[in-house]
C-alpha cells in the first residue's frame, strides 16, 4: 500500500526521497510526490505513476533543501492522479501531508472545513488533514497535528511538514505502520524499515495513538495526550544487500532462488538438528489444554494455513480450521479459552488479520501470531510469536515467505502434538529427519528452471490454466494458480482434483492447460484417473510429480516437471517450487511487471 519517508538532516533531501521512495515500490503504487523546503518555502511535486516519473520531471540536483517528505499512494479515495498524489497542501501551502490509512470521516470533517471556507483540490480523505492541522493551528504544528488527529477516524500514518517549522517533521499513528530513525546528523521517517536500510542506525516503531517530531538530531515520540514515550529503540541491522536484486532480473526471480536458505534458516530457529529437540519459546506459555485450533490469514499466507491444517490433523488431535481472515469476522467461530488461533501473515500489518486477531481475542481465544516483520501490529496484538525467518521479501507476490511459512507452521504442530499426543512422536521423528535433507531437496527441485522457462512460452498464450491437486497438495495448487494470476494476469483457479467432475471439467476443452501435482503418496492412482480425464478431452496435461519416470503418468502428461520425493512437510514446500518458476516465467515471457504487479500492494492496511 503507500509508502512514506521523511528526512531532515545535514544531507539534501531530495535525493534521499526519491531513492527511498524508490525502495518503497513494492509496497505497490500508483502515483508519487515530495515536498521540500528550500529557501525557506514549501515546494511541492507530484506525479501519477512511477517514482522514475515523478524524478524525471525535476532537476532533483537543483535543490538544495535539507528537509523533506516523499509518499507513494495506492489509490482508495479518488482515482490516481496528479491532483490526488500526495502529498496535500491546506488552504495557505504552508503545510503539507502525507498519509498512509484510510479517514473513515473524512466526508464529515471536509463538510465542517468547508463551511469554515476551506478549499479543497483533491477527492482523497487525506486533504481533510491538512485543512484540520490548518484550522487548528494555533503556532505549534504538533500540537496541531495532535489535535488534528485526535479528531480523525479510522487508521492512519501521518507525516507533516511545515514552512512555519522546518526543522522537524511531525508524525502521528493509529492502525497503520510507521517508524522514526537516527543516522549521522538525520532524522527519518519511514512507514517501512526497508527505506531507512543504511542510513538510520535504530529506529522507533511508533504504537497507536503516538505522535512523535523528527529533528535532525533524532526524534521524540509523545502520546496523543502529550506525554512523553520511552521505550528502548531497535537497532537497524539487515543488510542494504538484503534489498538489492543481486544479479537476478527481478526480486521474485532470487526470493525463489533464496529459498533453499530462508526454509533453512527458519527450521534451523527452531529444530536442533543433532537431538531433534524442538525450541519454539512462544509455546511455553501454555497451550498445551488447547481444544480447537484456527487458522486466520489472507492470501498466499491462508494457503499456508491451509497446509498446516492438513498437516497438524497428522498430529495434534484437535480440530483445525484455517480461515480466510476478512470471513473470520463475518462468522460466528466457535472459541473459548481454549481456543488457539495462529495469525499467519508475512508483513504483520494485514488489516483483515489483525481484525481477526483482535475478534478472537475480544472473545477470549489465545492468538501466535506466525509472522515474517520483526515488531508489526499483529505481533505487538497477539499473546506470543513466532517468525520465519526469510529475511525482506521485496517481490509483491509472496514466494520464499510462503515456504518458510508452511515449514514453521509445521514445526510449531509438532511442537504442540508432541505435548498433546504422544502417538504423534513416531511422525515427528520421520519428519524431523526429512527436514534436515529439505534445504538440499530444494536446490535439486529449483534444477527445473530451465524446463520451465521453454514451458512458459507455450503457456504464455493460455487465457486460463487450471490446477488440480489432492490432499495436502490441493492449497499448493491454490497457490500455484495465485501466483499465476497475480503476475501474469492469466486467469487460473486452483481445485482439489476429486471435485474436477463437480463442475471445472466443463472448462477442459482441446489445449487448456492444467497443471496436477501428482505425489506417489497422495491419492496417486486416483489423480492419474482424473489426467485420464482431462486427457480423454484433450486438455494439455502439465504433471509435476515426484514419480516422474513413472510409464503411466509419461503416458498421459504432456510434459513433467519433476520434484524430490519426499512426505510430510517437505512435499508441499517442494511442490510449490516448480509453480513459482511457472508463474514467474510466463510473467516475463509476457512482459509484465513481475516484482510490482498491477493494482496489488505487498501490505494490504485498507479493509
Ligand atoms: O502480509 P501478509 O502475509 O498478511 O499478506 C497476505 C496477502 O495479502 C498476501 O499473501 C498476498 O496474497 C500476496 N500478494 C501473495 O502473493
Amino acid at each position: 500500500m503507500c509508502g512514506i519517508v521523511g528526512y531532515v538532516g545535514r544531507e539534501l533531501a531530495a535525493p534521499f526521497l526519491l531513492q527511498s521512495l524508490k525502495r518503497l515500490e513494492y509496497r505497490g503504487y500508483d502515483s508519487a510526490g515530495i515536498a521540500l523546503i528550500e529557501d525557506g518555502r514549501l515546494l511541492r511535486f507530484r506525479r501519477a505513476g512511477k517514482v522514475k516519473d515523478l524524478e524525471a520531471s525535476l532537476d532533483v540536483a537543483a535543490f538544495a533543501a535539507r528537509v523533506g517528505i516523499g509518499h507513494t499512494r495506492w489509490a482508495t479515495h479518488g482515482a490516481p492522479t496528479d491532483d490526488n498524489a500526495h502529498p496535500h497542501l491546506d488552504c495557505s501551502g504552508r503545510i503539507a501531508v502525507i498519509h498512509n490509512g484510510i479517514i473513515e470521516n473524512h466526508a464529515v470533517l471536509r463538510h465542517q472545513l468547508e463551511a469554515e471556507g476551506h478549499v479543497f483540490s483533491s477527492q482523497t480523505d487525506t486533504e481533510v488533514l491538512a485543512h484540520l492541522i490548518e484550522s487548528l493551528s494555533e503556532g505549534d504544528l504538533l500540537d496541531a497535528v495532535r489535535r488534528a488527529v485526535a479528531q480523525a477516524q479510522g487508521a492512519f500514518a501521518v507525516a507533516v511538514l511545515s514552512q512555519d517549522d522546518p526543522s522537524r517533521i511531525v508524525v502521528a499513528k493509529r492502525g497503520s505502520p510507521l517508524v522514526v530513525g537516527r543516522g549521522e546528523g538525520a532524522g527519518y521517517v519511514s512507514s517501512d524499515v526497508p527505506a531507512l536500510l543504511g542510513k538510520a542506525t535504530e529506529v522507533q516503531f511508533l504504537l497507536d495513538d503516538e505522535v512523535g517530531e523528527v529533528r535532525c538530531d533524532g526524534y521524540a515520540v509523545f502520546t496523543l495526550d502529550g506525554r512523553p514515550v520511552h521505550r528502548p529503540p531497535h537497532r537497524v541491522s539487515a543488510d542494504p544487500i538484503a534489498i538489492q536484486k543481486g544479479g537476478y532480473k527481478h526480486f521474485m526471480l532470487k526470493e525463489i532462488h533464496e529459498q533453499p536458505r530462508s526454509v533453512g534458516e527458519t527450521i534451523r530457529e527452531k529444530l536442533d538438528e543433532a537431538t531433534h529437540a524442538l525450541s519454539l519459546p512462544a509455546l511455553e506459555k501454555g497451550f498445551a489444554d488447547i481444544d480447537h485450533v484456527y487458522f486466520v490469514a489472507c492470501g498466499t499466507a491462508f494457503h499456508a494455513a491451509k497446509v498446516a491444517e492438513y498437516l497438524w490433523e497428522d498430529v495434534l488431535p484437535v480440530p483445525t480450521h484455517a480461515v480466510i481472515a476478512s470471513e473470520f469476522r463475518l462468522r460466528n467461530p466457535h472459541i473459548t479459552p481454549r481456543t488457539l488461533v495462529i495469525a499467519v501473515s508475512q508483513s504483520g500489518e494485514t488489516i483483515d488479520t489483525l481484525m481477526a486477531v483482535r475478534r478472537a481475542r475480544a472473545r477470549g481465544a489465545r492468538v501466535v501470531a506466525l509472522v515474517n516483520a520483526e515488531q508489526s501490529a499483529i505481533e505487538r496484538e497477539s499473546d506470543a510469536v513466532v517468525y520465519t525467518r526469510a529475511g525482506i521479501e521485496i517481490g509483491v507476490a509472496a514466494t520464499k515467505t510462503f515456504t518458510a511459512q508452511i515449514a514453521a507452521l509445521g514445526l510449531v504442530g509438532l511442537a504442540l502434538g508432541r505435548r498433546r499426543n504422544p502417538d504423534s512422536e513416531a511422525v515427528c521423528a520421520r519428519e524431523l529427519a526429512e527436514l534436515a535433507l529439505l534445504p538440499g531437496r530444494i536446490v535439486e527441485a529449483l534444477r527445473v528452471e530451465a524446463r520451465i522457462q521453454s514451458l512458459a512460452e507455450q503457456l504464455h498464450r493460455a487465457s486460463d490454466v487450471l490446477f488440480l491437486a489432492r490432499g495436502v497438495l490441493f492449497p499448493i495448487a491454490l497457490e500455484g494458480a495465485l501466483k499465476l494470476k497475480e503476475i501474469s494476469y492469466i486467469h487460473a483457479e486452483g481445485y482439489p482434483a476429486g471435485e474436477m467432475k463437480h463442475g471445472p471439467i466443463a472448462l477442459i476443452d482441446e489445449g487448456k492447460p492444467v497443471v496436477m501435482l501428482a505425489s506417489r503418496d497422495i491419492a496417486y492412482e486416483k489423480l492419474l484417473s482424473n489426467m485420464e480425464e482431462v486427457k480423454a478431452r484433450k486438455g494439455l496435461v502439465i504433471a509435476v510429480s515426484d514419480a516422474p519416470d513413472d510409464p503411466n503418468l509419461r503416458r498421459l502428461a504432456d510434459e513433467v516437471l519433476p520434484v524430490p520425493a519426499a512426505t510430510g512437510i517437505s512435499a508441499p514446500i517442494l511442490f510449490t517450487i516448480p509453480l513459482q518458476l511457472l508463474a514467474y516465467h510466463v510473467a516475463v515471457s509476457l512482459g509484465t511487471d513481475v516484482d510490482q504487479p498491477r493494482n496489488l500492494a505487498k501490505t494490504v492496511t485498507v479493509e
